[in-house]
């Protein structure tokens, strides 16, 4: 008697660039692990970015939206690239995925930084400040610069002007600031408020509401603050200082690009986006338009974003799985061409998702059923 298998409803979105590189390779090491373990996926691929404008004139269509509402969870690539370049407005790519993240109501985002020990002694940063860094950025993902009204282009007698609005509401930032609450106690109960007070409202009313917030729910969890300048600089000279960092959109999409210097590559970088109707899993990186096609793409964000995935729906072992395989891989100092060095194996894309899957599958065999 088989029983019947656990499968889930992945809906792909590859994207431009490299995105259909690495969500491929990140699939092939999801079915490995779901074989080896015990659940299946049932993957249906939508057009999202550039694809979507080339093929529909629509960065986001409605079969796609459709698609991803019906879905357990959602796997994306990356968007954008220079082919789209002069469209503006709501015919970016761009606006393909923000739009995703609005139909789908996923307002926080979820990037852990860390750094793997392999890869501490190749960090732009020094090895000694880099080693033990384990933040998780939480970055608010539905509201802020990104999507405020009024925005637009406009035409004046003295000439062109363009406005965007940061506008946020007090229940937009108390959600926010329970997530990272949250997270901050089942890690090492500390969050960060990082704003520029100083100078905007909206970061004064922020740290009203996530004052609040703190001290009727949360007390236990050390609080403090930071100017988003100042933690630009912080993220570089003490890292280890993080635990949960909780954001604006704007400032939570600058410091992540930056935070990723701390392993050495964007190419390290998951992100999971959650607290809507369906998960959103994406690497933190863009559609490398200048390596397309070359082998070259690193798809280890991908596929820890894929871990995320997992843990997500529940299936904790198969995403332990994939994340020590991935170290395992780079211990063995195979790295793609974002990460590698002199002396060390340089692999493609595909190999490197081969390698994982060879890493994960020995690990998974030596359980115990
Ligand atoms: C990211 C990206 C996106 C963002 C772009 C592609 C719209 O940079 O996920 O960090 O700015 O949110
Ligand atoms: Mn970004």
């Amino acid at each position: 008697m088989t029983e019947q298998m656990k499968t889930f409803r992945i809906v792909t979105l590859p994207g431009d660039g490299i995105g259909p590189e690495v969500v491929a390779e990140t699939l092939r090491v999801l079915r490995a692990v779901g074989e080896a373990t015990g659940f299946g996926l049932e993957v249906s691929e939508h057009l999202i970015g550039g694809a979507a404008l080339d093929a529909t004139d629509d960065p986001f269509p409605a079969v796609t939206a459709e698609a991803c509402l019906a879905a357990d969870a959602v796997l994306m690539g990356a968007v954008g690239g220079p082919k789209w370049d002069h469209f503006t407005g709501s015919k970016r790519p761009e606006s393909g995925l923000l739009a995703l993240r609005k139909t789908l109501g996923t307002f926080a985002n979820l990037r852990p930084v860390s750094v793997p020990a392999a890869l501490a002694a190749s960090s732009p940063l020094r090895e000694e400040r880099v080693t033990g860094t384990d933040m998780l950025i939480v970055r608010e993902l539905t509201g802020g610069i990104y999507f405020g009204e009024p925005r637009g282009r406009h035409a004046a007698e003295a000439g062109r002007w363009a406005e965007n609005t940061m506008v946020y509401d007090e229940q937009e930032i108390a959600r926010i600031a329970h997530v990272a609450f949250t997270w901050a106690r089942r890690r090492r109960n500390k969050v960060t408020l990082v704003d520029k007070a100083n100078v905007l409202v909206v970061s004064q009313l922020w740290r009203e509401v996530v004052a609040e917030v703190h001290e009727a729910s949360y007390a236990d969890v050390e609080y403090d603050l930071l100017y988003v300048d100042n933690a630009a600089m912080q993220v570089v000279i003490n890292p280890r200082q993080f635990d949960v960092v909780v954001t604006s959109n704007l400032f939570g999409d600058i410091l992540s690009d930056l935070a990723a210097t701390l392993p050495g590559s964007l190419g390290m970088l998951p992100s999971a986006s959650v607290g809507g109707k369906v998960g959103l899993f994406e690497p933190v990186h863009g559609s490398a338009p200048d390596i397309v096609g070359e082998g070259k793409a690193n798809p280890l964000a991908t596929m820890l974003s894929g871990v995320m995935m997992l843990e997500e729906l529940g299936e904790q072992a198969a995403a332990e799985a994939i994340r020590a395989g991935i170290d395992d891989v780079l211990e063995d100092n195979c790295r793609t061409r974002d990460m590698w060095q002199e002396g060390q194996q340089l692999v493609t894309t595909r190999e490197m998702g081969q390698r994982v899957i060879e890493k994960v599958t020995q690990r998974l065999a030596r359980v115990p059923a």
